[in-house]
This record gives C-alpha cells, structure tokens and sequence, in this order.
C-alpha cells in the first residue's frame, strides 16, 4: 500500500511537471539572469530571438537600481515612464507571461531608457507542428518559407518546482 501511494505521487508529480513544462518556455530578457542593466544592447539581443505566445520572458536585475515598465510603443520611443500600461518590478527576478501575438514594450525608468535599457518584444503565434519532409521538388522553397520551430529548451525549472510542490502537498495529504 505504502508503495503504491507514493508510486500515484511520483506519477502525478511527473504528469503536473509535463503540463506546465508545455505552457512555454522561459528566455531570459538579456540572455542572462542579471541582464536586464544599463550595460547590454538589446536591440543586439532580441535581433537574435524568436518569441511565441505563451513564453515566459525573465527581468533579472537590481531592483534598487532598475524597474520594469511595460508601455505602449510611443512611449517606449521617447522613453516615457509615466502612465505606464503594467509595472512587472517585483523583487528583481520577474517573470511575465507573453500571451498576445503582438509587440511588447518594455523600459527601465528612472532615466535608464535614455541609455538604451529598453526592450521591443515582437511575439508570433506558435508556428503549427512540422509536417513531413517535403518532397524534392518544392523542398527549397518550403525551407526558406518555414518559420524556425520553438527551441526544444521548456520552463522546466517551473516544472519541476511545481511538481516538487505538487508531491509535498499530497504527501502530507495522505500520510
Ligand atoms: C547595438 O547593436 C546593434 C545591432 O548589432 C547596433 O547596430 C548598435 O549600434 C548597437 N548599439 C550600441 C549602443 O552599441
Ligand atoms: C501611450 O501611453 C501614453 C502614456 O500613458 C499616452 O499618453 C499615449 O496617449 C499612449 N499612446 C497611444 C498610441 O495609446
Ligand atoms: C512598481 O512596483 C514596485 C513593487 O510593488 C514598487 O516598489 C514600485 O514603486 C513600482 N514602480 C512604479 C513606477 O510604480
């Protein structure tokens, strides 16, 4: 009996853990986990991404120094930090969900923006899953025009931290 209860906690830990790891991934804005600073160019670095509705995108900063505004696009041109649309500054490790095919704004204030700390977020619908190998005749055209995939790397950490959630409270449910 002991045995199987706790096999039904690791089974329903590893299906919660998969679930959450599908709901999208996490990029760190920056490429970092301290990059959201005065220092880094992110035109440089959003010109090498890809976002999809339903990523995660992770500010990691000094919350003494810096915010996290998001605005609209006019104020993200002239660096407008009032009337923010949403401040996502919690405690410097913030995570904001990317639900809308759209573009994303967001800005550091406190005079920041003026030295480039500000970001533009162009989100894409998830592309529909590949489908087979095209055949040889149209096989060039179909690989300029196929948007990238997803990058295979999940917001496993989330996972994995709601599963070891998830096995805590049922074991102290059961036990
Ligand atoms: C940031 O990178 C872009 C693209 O590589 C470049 O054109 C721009 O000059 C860089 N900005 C700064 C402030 O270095
Ligand atoms: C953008 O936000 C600013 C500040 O709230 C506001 O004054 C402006 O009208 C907004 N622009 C658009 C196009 O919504
Ligand atoms: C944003 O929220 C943080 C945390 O609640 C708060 O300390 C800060 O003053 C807010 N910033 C602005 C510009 O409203």
């Amino acid at each position: 009996m002991e045995g199987l209860r706790k096999l039904l906690i690791v089974a329903a830990a590893v299906v919660l853990a998969a679930a959450t790891a599908a709901e999208g991934r996490l990029v760190y804005v920056g490429g970092g986990k301290t990059t959201w600073a005065a220092n880094v160019n992110f035109t440089e670095w959003s010109s090498h991404q890809h976002f999809y509705v339903g990523d995660w995108i992770y500010f990691g900063f000094d919350k003494h120094t810096y915010n996290v505004l998001e605005v609209n696009k006019t104020s993200y041109e002239t660096c407008n930090d009032v009337g923010f649309i949403k401040n996502i500054t919690r405690g410097g490790r913030d995570v904001y969900q990317l639900t809308e095919a759209k573009t994303y704004y967001f800005l550091s204030g406190r005079g920041f923006c003026y030295g480039g700390l500000k970001v533009a977020i162009p989100v894409e619908n998830i592309p529909p899953a590949a489908s087979p190998a095209p055949s040889p005749a149209n096989k060039n055209s179909a690989a300029s025009s196929t948007p990238p995939p997803p990058s295979a790397a999940r917001f496993i950490g989330l996972g994995l931290l709601t599963a070891a959630l998830a096995a805590s409270a049922l074991s102290t449910a059961m036990f």
